[in-house]
């Protein structure tokens, strides 16, 4: 089972469209896939069409111990089911402040489905708190989901920080696999611009640190299409409601990328001119500084949660460690 982690802390960038219709992608391909919920807003679940005041139990029973995961999943069909969520979910941490390793709730209870799904997707809501400390906990890899205006990279040292942390000390695995754009448009200069810095920010950090060693701009982008935006109203995926869009098509290429089948002439780089980057970019670089309160921040998170034990063969963190 490989479990991906949806992300970024910032809101309205494509993560829930990239989870559903990613994760609907993946099943037509033959996957069988889980999409967990974990954002309170609960708009994967709206976005697949499911109502939660009529489901047994939500991520919701299923994070405060209330339900076990056979009983909160929802098949939405043969190969791509549900763990939804409900508004209640905005109050959780509250619940769970004094619980032990409230941060690997999510992490054991997939442990007990690892053999029921080749794929699992979580749909993190827009912050760092403990939700998305459990999907990064739970997960082998993150995709980020970037919108390319000139703040895309704003913000993103907390993330990474946080992912760096949570390397470290709770799960080994972690690592950054892919950075996905989305509402993009090829038609102006600037998204051109952003995906260039994005890149050579990542090839830059890829040189320093693990977490950063398998990543990449997925050459797919998820282009501004109208059709991706109505289709939650429907409760449906792209694929369903508007197959022959230019949504399903990206969502569709996205899918190939990921699973490695995808050939150069499948991604829609080619069908969609990116403008070069002109020199006279006026731009200011985007830069990334694991320092300052940013990191603070993502420190007192990460510290208040024990360090495991490395696999052989990989040091603990030292107990010197003036992060711990
Ligand atoms: N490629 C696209 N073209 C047009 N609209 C899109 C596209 N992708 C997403 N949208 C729309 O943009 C809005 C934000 O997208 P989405 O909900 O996926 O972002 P998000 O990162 O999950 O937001 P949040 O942080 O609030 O959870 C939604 O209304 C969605 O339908
Ligand atoms: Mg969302």
């Amino acid at each position: 089972m490989r479990t991906i982690a949806i992300v970024n802390q910032k809101g309205g960038v494509g993560k829930t469209t990239t989870t559903c219709n990613l994760g609907a992608g993946l099943a037509h391909q033959g996957k069988r896939v889980l999409l967990v919920d974990l954002d309170a807003q609960a708009h994967l679940t709206f976005h697949l069409g499911i109502d939660n005041t009529e489901t047994a139990a939500t991520v919701y029973d299923l994070m405060t111990g209330r339900a076990a995961m056979g009983k909160v999943i929802v098949a939405r069909s043969d190969r791509l089911h549900v763990a939804p969520s409900h508004i209640d979910l905005a109050g959780a941490e509250v619940e769970l402040v004094s619980s032990v390793a409230r941060e690997r709730i999510l992490c054991d209870t997939l442990a007990s489905c690892a053999d029921d799904y080749d794929l699992v997707l979580v749909d993190c809501p827009p912050s760092l708190g403990l939700m998305t400390l459990n999907a990064l906990v739970a997960a082998d890899e993150i995709i980020l989901t970037l919108q390319p205006h000139v703040l895309a990279l704003q913000g993103m040292s907390k993330l990474l920080e946080t992912a760096q942390l949570i390397r470290e000390r709770l799960n080994r695995r972690l690592k950054i696999s892919g950075v996905v754009f989305c509402m993009f448009d090829g038609r102006t200069s600037l998204s051109g611009e952003v995906v260039a810095d994005v890149e050579s920010f990542f090839a830059r950090a890829a040189r320093d640190d693990p977490l950063f060693a398998d990543v990449r701009v997925f050459d797919t982008r998820i282009r501004r299409n109208i059709k991706l935006a109505e289709a939650p109203g429907f409760g449906q995926t792209i694929f369903e409601y508007a197959p022959s869009s230019h949504g399903a098509e990206d969502y569709e290429h996205l899918t190939a990328e990921l699973l490695g089948t995808s050939t150069a002439a499948t991604t829609n780089e080619t069908s969609e001119a990116v403008p070069e980057k002109r020199e006279t970019d006026t731009a200011a670089p985007v830069t990334y500084s694991p320092a300052g309160p940013e990191a603070d921040a993502a420190r007192d998170l990460a510290a208040s949660v024990p360090s495991e034990p490395g696999p052989p063969g990989q040091p603990a963190p030292s107990p010197e460690d003036p992060t711990a």
